[in-house]
């Protein structure tokens, strides 16, 4: 998604934007720019494609400012051209933005009577006509904005600069993530703290509806006019500063860092194998009183909430539904007395879900209608975190790759946590079994570690897959959504068109699929489906299917003709869905690489899915 960086400084900050620029790359892009006001004068470069295309330009022009707004594109209004690249600009004024103006139509057919020329066909160019006219009647530039906002229909990010304002930078905050960077007589705004980190560690989190003006020395925030206090937040220096070190991709690297950052999220919650008497205490909510549970998610999270379904039925007898967040917010679900919302997301600040969440909030608030809501979320400081009841973290680090990896199974592990804490609160799960779970989740770091190792194994099988146009993924139990899992990895990096089923669904449709040509993966734990699941390979290999195998090395499953098997160390059924999530992601990553694919910036998709 869309990427604004800015700043305002004594020094020139060209390379600050630049560099912060390439620090969201990873959130998907496909054009960018930049502006820098210099003696009264607005200097801009836009171009189609990757940041250093942005750099190479800059650097011919020779571009210096001590005020500036750079931003990187990911088409929604108008095509990635360099007209469309932002920022815009009317007259004295420069915008960039993240997010959408719904109502740019009618705003640019009012603009356009008034003689204003449009050069680009985004949304984003009205902002900056809207305050080139406002400020024909505002006393300042502040005050043109803070006039402008409320024309402004949709959910939205701002930077603003103006000529005649040399060390001033205005910036809004209405419905998409914005953080101010506080420096030493310079500051910053970006989408993401991740492009500020070089330059500071003590951030200012703007909240919805905030208008912020910054100079060099000083960071004032208003809401409605009014001056408001928003505390400087220090972040702990051990907040990674991503990078790929030794290894080829990122996503690569997060595959491998899992055994780590499990270890990470449960340590947060143990002591020995038993959960921490603070762990999720500290909150105005009582699991006991909780008689269902409703997950919301996207995409690789929502196989997360899938799995959960399980745990939370078959563990502790407790009703859970699963949704995906696009659907759940515009349908009306029933709320229902005593009913935890959990929102599961990597970023926090997926518009679905956090417009799944804020609509739950408001019409249980007006229906009087008690809930509770917690994220589980990779990002402390993110809306989601902020909004909720409670949150639970997943210490992952930065996730970078825009396929998730160690999220996903960081999320697994905290949502097994989460479900034995209400399982021990509402006394629903025998105190022995919880710590033979724990015990066996304390194990789960060195069995992932074990299943790394047949990292060459899988790039041996991969190599038969790079030609393939078509994949099923197949599973039982709480692998069905690890084959989900797998196909949507395999098809956002690969582009292979992949599905994941149930494989008990496979003689209600799929098997038609089924010949000489497709590839079957099939994901084959010590768990009680599994003579149900070799019914399944059967009806597969009847049918001319060839079969790819990951299975427990108890499985008694073997090496045949058109059947390539990789043994997984043995887990138990439970956590099993942790570990087979690894065979999938690197059977992914390497077909994506024999592919010769973007694998951590895959065509047409971005990191966070900021808007709708
Ligand atoms: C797939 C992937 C996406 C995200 C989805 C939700 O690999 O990464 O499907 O899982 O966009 O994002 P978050 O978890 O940030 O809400």
């Amino acid at each position: 998604m869309c990427g604004i960086v800015g700043g305002v400084a004594e020094r020139s900050i060209t390379n600050i934007l630049i560099e912060g620029l390439k620090r969201l790359e990873y959130r998907g892009y496909d054009s960018a720019g930049l502006a820098l006001i210099n003696a009264g004068q607005v200097l801009r470069q836009r171009r189609v494609g990757k940041v250093v295309n942005l750099e190479q330009a800059v650097n011919e022009a020779d571009l210096m400012g001590s005020l500036g707004i750079a931003h990187t594109r990911w088409a929604t209004h108008g095509k990635p051209t360099e007209d469309n690249a932002h920022p815009h600009i009317s007259g004295p004024v420069a915008v960039v933005h993240n997010g959408i103006i719904e109502n740019y139509q009618e705003l640019k057919d009012d603009l356009e009577a008034l003689g204003y020329v449009f050069t680009s066909q985004t949304d984003t160019e009205v902002v900056a006509h809207l305050v080139h006219d406002a400020l024909k009647s505002a006393p300042n530039l502040l005050k043109a904005v803070e006039q402008v906002v409320p024309q402004l229909k949709g959910a939205f990010a701002l930077g603003i600069v103006h000529t005649d304002y040399p060390d001033e930078l205005i910036t809004v905050r209405e419905g998409s993530p914005l953080v101010i960077g506080v420096g030493i007589g310079e500051n910053f705004i970006s989408s993401d703290q991740l492009a500020l980190l070089p330059i500071t560690n003590r951030f200012i989190y703007l909240e919805e509806g905030d208008i912020a003006r910054l100079t060099r020395d000083s960071i004032e925030v208003f809401v409605n006019g009014q001056p408001v206090e928003r505390p400087i937040k220090e972040l702990d220096a051990t907040v990674s500063n991503a990078s790929k070190g030794e290894y080829k991709h990122y996503m690569l690297k997060e595959i491998y860092e899992q055994p780590e950052a499990i270890q990470q999220t449960i340590s947060q919650a143990l002591n020995g194998n038993t959960l921490r008497d603070d762990f999720l205490k500290n909150a105005d909510v009582d699991f006991s009183q909780i008689q269902n549970v409703q997950i919301i998610a996207c995409g690789t999270s929502y196989h997360a909430g899938m799995i959960a379904k399980y745990w939370f039925e078959q563990l502790i007898n407790l009703p859970c539904q699963v949704e995906i967040a696009s659907e759940f917010r515009y349908r009306t679900p029933v709320i229902v007395n005593h009913t935890l919302y959990v929102c599961i997301s990597q970023s926090g600040e997926t518009a679905d879900t956090l417009a799944a969440l804020r609509d739950t909030q408001k019409r249980a608030a007006e229906k009087n209608i008690h809930i509770a809501t917690l994220t589980i979320c990779n990002v402390a400081t993110s809306s989601m975190v902020r909004e909720t009841h409670h949150s639970l973290l997943t210490l992952a680090g930065p996730e970078i790759g825009v396929a998730s990896t160690k999220a996903f199974t960081t999320q697994l592990a905290a949502l097994m946590l989460l479900v034995l804490k209400i399982g021990q609160v509402k006394q629903s799960i025998a105190a022995d079994e919880i710590s033979s779970i724990i015990a066996d989740l304390w194990h789960i770091p060195k069995v992932m570690l074990d299943t790394l190792q047949k990292d060459k194994e899988i790039l041996r099988l991969s190599d038969l897959f790079k030609e393939k146009q078509h994949c099923l993924f197949l599973g039982r139990g709480t692998e069905f959504p690890i084959a989900l899992e797998g196909a949507l990895k395999l098809k956002e990096i690969s582009y292979i068109h992949a599905e994941g089923y149930a494989a008990g669904e496979l003689k209600h449709g799929p098997l038609a699929l089924v010949d000489n040509d497709m590839p079957v993966v099939i994901l084959a734990p010590q768990d009680d489906m599994l003579d149900k699941l070799k019914s399944n390979m059967e009806e597969v290999q009847a049918r001319g299917g060839e079969l790819f195998v990951f299975a427990d090395e108890t499985s008694g499953i073997k090496e045949k003709d058109r059947q390539h098997v990789v043994l997984v160390p043995n887990v138990n059924a439970l956590l099993a869905p942790i570990v087979y999530s690894i065979p999938v992601q690197l059977l992914s990553y390497h077909v994506a690489v024999l592919r010769g694919t973007d694998v951590d910036q895959p065509r047409n998709l971005a990191k966070s899915v900021t808007v709708e």
